[in-house]
């Protein structure tokens, strides 16, 4: 019997692990971000609970709208662990999107978070693709008060179709989800990627690579 005991136990602390995939389960009431405190570790070191203050789990300016003036005619504010101290340790996270008319938020990544987005005002488009081989692509049109998921790792995007302007709001699985914007990371990285790389990944002429290079 002690045999399957173990083999329960090896069970049981396995699928712990499965769950602890992401940002663990918090061992106390919080861990306020301590900026002050230059220890590195796995998100930031706690603030001594005793001179936590409410302030330290508040953030005021989701009602101002984005600047949206700029290529591709959206912007994300974030109120992640940086802008909201009290979210260190609690896999929780949200931001604000605003679009201009038509504007884009571009084919970009999480790493390390889903996304739950609600449409406040506007008609958005938004897709995602699955992962290699399928690289399904999954769409829909939201309206005003539409929610939609986008699951952790995942290529997505969101598009305006409107002469308006739109607003999203949307949490995330972490309180440091993360950007990876394909263009940029492809295209703008620093230093950049050799060009004839490029051109062989993307099957197109040099030139192409060049000029892309030159946008981001
Ligand atoms: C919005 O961003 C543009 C481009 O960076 C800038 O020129 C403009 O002054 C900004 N507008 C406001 C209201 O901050």
């Amino acid at each position: 019997m002690p045999n399957k005991l173990i083999l329960w136990s090896v069970l049981a602390l396995s699928l712990g692990c499965i769950a602890l995939a992401y940002e663990p389960s918090p061992l106390q009431d919080f861990c306020v971000a301590d900026s002050t405190n230059s220890v590195k570790l796995n998100g930031v070191a706690c603030k001594n609970p005793m001179q936590v203050q409410a302030e330290d789990f508040f953030f005021s300016g989701l009602h101002l709208m984005g600047n949206t003036s700029n290529a591709v005619g959206s912007r994300v504010t974030p109120v992640f662990a940086t802008q909201l101290p009290g979210l260190n340790t609690l896999g929780i996270s949200m931001v604000r999107i605003d679009y201009a008319p038509w504007g884009l938020n571009p084919p970009h990544t999480h790493p390390r978070a889903t996304e739950i987005i609600t449409v406040l005002e506007g008609i958005l488009e938004v897709g995602f693709v699955t992962s290699n081989p399928d690289n399904r692509f999954i769409t829909k049109v939201l309206k005003k008060g539409d929610v939609f998921v986008f699951p952790v790792g995942l290529v997505h995007f969101q598009r305006n179709l409107g002469n308006g302007y739109a607003v999203a709001i949307a949490a995330l699985s972490s309180q440091n989800p993360g950007a990876i914007t394909i263009a940029n990371a492809v295209f703008g990285s620093n230093s950049p990627i050799p060009a004839d790389i490029l051109a062989k990944a993307f099957q197109v002429d040099k030139s192409v690579v060049d000029m892309l290079q030159t946008k981001f």
